[in-house]
């Protein structure tokens, strides 16, 4: 019985880790992205500067429209400012509102922001820490441009909150789940 038990574990494992590789290949990018999510639960270790550095150069580093790069990245340090924006913040977050540049004839302002985001996102999982994409307080934001040092010409699109957080859950129990692949692909042959 011992032994049938031991082989059904191993065979477990087995499966489940041939089952894992398949998804990702093993690569580590792609292991990243699948097991990326937005958690809440953040801690109040600060962030640190290096952490920011990095996690903006990869910002900078998103494609965009004729290379425009039409953003801009306000990186909120400040307290009481943070809370003017998201009132429920915790101690040792940075805020990254990431602005648009209005008016671009030609241009895809929003969708090279977003861009830049999602590289953003990337970036800070893959430094473990804990990021999250918030649309809400952008209109408090907006009401906040010069506090901001946003330029003229820019308008605030999405915040990036980056923090670290307690632990992480696997993809599974800390992801919202996604739509099942029939519903949302079509290969067209
Ligand atoms: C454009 C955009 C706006 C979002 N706005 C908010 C928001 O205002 N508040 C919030 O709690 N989460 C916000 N989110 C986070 C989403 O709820 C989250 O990315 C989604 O549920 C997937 O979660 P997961 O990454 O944990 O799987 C936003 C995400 C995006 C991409």
């Amino acid at each position: 019985m011992k032994v049938r038990s031991l082989f059904l574990v191993f065979a477990i494992c087995m499966f489940s880790g041939q089952f894992l590789s398949a998804q990702s290949d093993g690569n580590p990018v792609v292991e990243k992205l699948l097991s990326a999510y937005s958690p809440r639960n953040f801690t109040s270790t600060p962030v640190t500067e290096q952490q920011i550095d990095l996690i903006l150069k990869c910002g900078m580093k998103a494609p965009s429209a004729r290379n425009n790069q039409p953003w801009h990245f306000s990186v909120v340090l400040n307290k009481e400012l943070m809370q003017e924006i998201m009132p429920n913040i915790t101690d040792g977050n940075v805020l990254i509102v990431i602005s648009g540049k209005e008016n671009e004839s030609g241009g895809t302002p929003d969708f090279d922001c977003g861009l830049a985001a999602e590289n953003m996102f990337i970036a800070a999982t893959s430094l473990g820490l804990g990021a999250r994409l918030y649309g809400g307080p952008v209109s408090a934001a907006r009401n906040n441009t010069e506090k901001l040092q946003v330029p003229s010409g820019f308008k605030p699109v999405i915040i990036l909150r980056v923090g670290n957080i307690d632990a992480s859950p696997d993809a599974a129990s800390g992801a919202t789940p996604r739509k099942p692949m029939e519903e949302v692909v079509k290969f067209v042959r």
